[in-house]
């Protein structure tokens, strides 16, 4: 972290957070990350508690609303989630103009913008700003409409058609049927809806950040989630958990591990999937999505899979005393469950959706716009010259 006390563009003193690393930036009642406890509290309530017990709407009411829904509330979100569950023919029509081998975060910012250019048709800017209230009802649309994108986009890349919604099944069930067309196992949907709840929310993430910016500024929630796309479509962020299970393929095998990480090191080459801003000595939700992994590594009946997960962890831990992040195990799971590796940051979206959605409505509650300060190290004042 670079920190440098010098003269700021307002001319006081101040003291330079390369990255904000230790900044502050508000106050949140959404979720705590305690990297000293490991833990992470939505609402108060313990993460890994939710993912064994919850279904993902409810947690999705959780970070809206403050409170776990009662049977009423999950009902009345689970109708308007399956209202709103099939491909609009606008979004078919915007994704079907971007290239086939467009990446599919590409394809949800567009999808996202479509879906928020008809939400706020005819309403000036400031109008379609909205209240905290409006927005979590606009936030219960989009996160309802997300999965066919996710789904759609894969069968596209495969050359294959849209597979509707079914009624019966609820958010995590059907967004594996759409992708797969075929019946979920309940083992998968348990792990899916469990990684679902563990990418929900964390705090002022780099995404999650991006879209409190982009509300300060009074824009509205759609363009908040475009940015917040945007932000997570990084590999030093979302696209992470893809980039793991690139590095998993190209290594190959559990035996290969040591070999491919004196190259890797030699090369000072980032490990994906390994390191975070705050948790230091490991991710509070890793243990949870581990379990998960595990229960589909002995399903799909790949021990090689779980090998070389275990290999590298162990070898990387020994030598740079750097754990994983909770994407290194939910990239092999989504592998496992059969989802193209491209389609992995967007299952991240259908899940962060809600978190960063939350945030916009607090940040709307008490607003103030984001707006720091920089330190000019330019040069100092000097003449134009005249025109030649
Ligand atoms: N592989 C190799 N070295 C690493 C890694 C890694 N994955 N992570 C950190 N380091 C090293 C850095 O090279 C640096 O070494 P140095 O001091 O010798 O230069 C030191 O550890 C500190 O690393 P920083 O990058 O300064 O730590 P920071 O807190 O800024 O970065 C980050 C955190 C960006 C997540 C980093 O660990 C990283 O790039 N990891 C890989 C990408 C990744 O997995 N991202 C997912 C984040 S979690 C999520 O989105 C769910």
């Amino acid at each position: 972290m670079t920190m440098n006390t010098s003269q700021p563009d307002d001319g006081g003193q101040a003291e330079v957070r390369k990255g904000l690393a230790g900044v502050v930036a508000d106050v949140t009642a959404i979720s705590k990350v305690d990297p000293e406890t490991n833990s992470l509290l939505y609402r108060g309530y313990p993460v890994q508690d939710l993912a064994a017990t919850q279904p993902f709407e409810a947690v999705a009411w959780l970070l809206w609303h403050g409170e776990l829904p009662t049977a009423d509330e999950l009902a009345g979100l689970r109708a308007t989630e399956r209202e709103h569950r099939a491909l609009a023919d606008d979004v078919r029509a915007a994704i079907d103009l971007l290239p086939v081998s467009a990446h599919p975060m590409d394809e949800l910012r567009t999808a996202v913008s479509v879906v928020g250019a008809r939400e706020v048709a005819g309403l000036s800017a400031l109008d379609a700003a909205a209240d905290p209230e409006e927005t979590v009802a606009r936030a219960g649309r989009l996160f309802a409409a997300l999965p066919a994108v996710v789904a759609y986009g894969q069968r596209r890349r495969r050359g294959l058609d849209v597979v509707e919604a079914r009624d019966d099944l609820d958010f995590s069930a059907n967004l594996l049927w759409m992708t797969f067309g075929t019946e979920p196992e309940p083992v998968v949907v348990d792990a899916f809806n469990r990684s679902m709840i563990l990418y929900a929310e964390h705090s002022f993430n780099a995404s999650t950040f991006t879209a409190r910016v982009v509300t300060s500024t009074l824009a509205d929630v759609h363009s908040a989630v475009v940015a917040a796309i945007a932000a997570l479509k990084g590999p030093l962020h979302g696209g992470a958990n893809e980039a793991v299970m690139e590095t998993l393929a190209e290594i190959g095998a559990a035996d290969r591990v040591a070999a491919w990480l004196d190259d890797a090191l030699a090369r000072k080459r980032k490990i994906m999937g390994f390191g975070h801003r705050v948790y230091k000595h490991g991710d509070s939700r890793v243990p949870t999505m581990k379990a998960a992994l595990d229960t589909l590594v002995e399903h799909y009946d790949r021990p090689d899979l779980g090998d070389l997960y275990a290999a590298l962890e162990s070898e990387f831990v020994a030598r740079k005393g750097i754990y994983p992040n909770l994407d290194y195990p939910s990239g092999p799971a989504y592998h496992l469950m059969g989802f193209d590796t491209a389609t992995f940051t967007p299952l991240f979206v259908a899940a962060r959706v809600t978190g960063w959605t939350a945030h916009v409505a607090e940040q709307q509650a008490a607003n103030s716009l984001i707006r720091p300060l920089s330190e000019y190290v330019g040069p100092a004042r000097r003449e134009v010259p005249r025109r030649l």
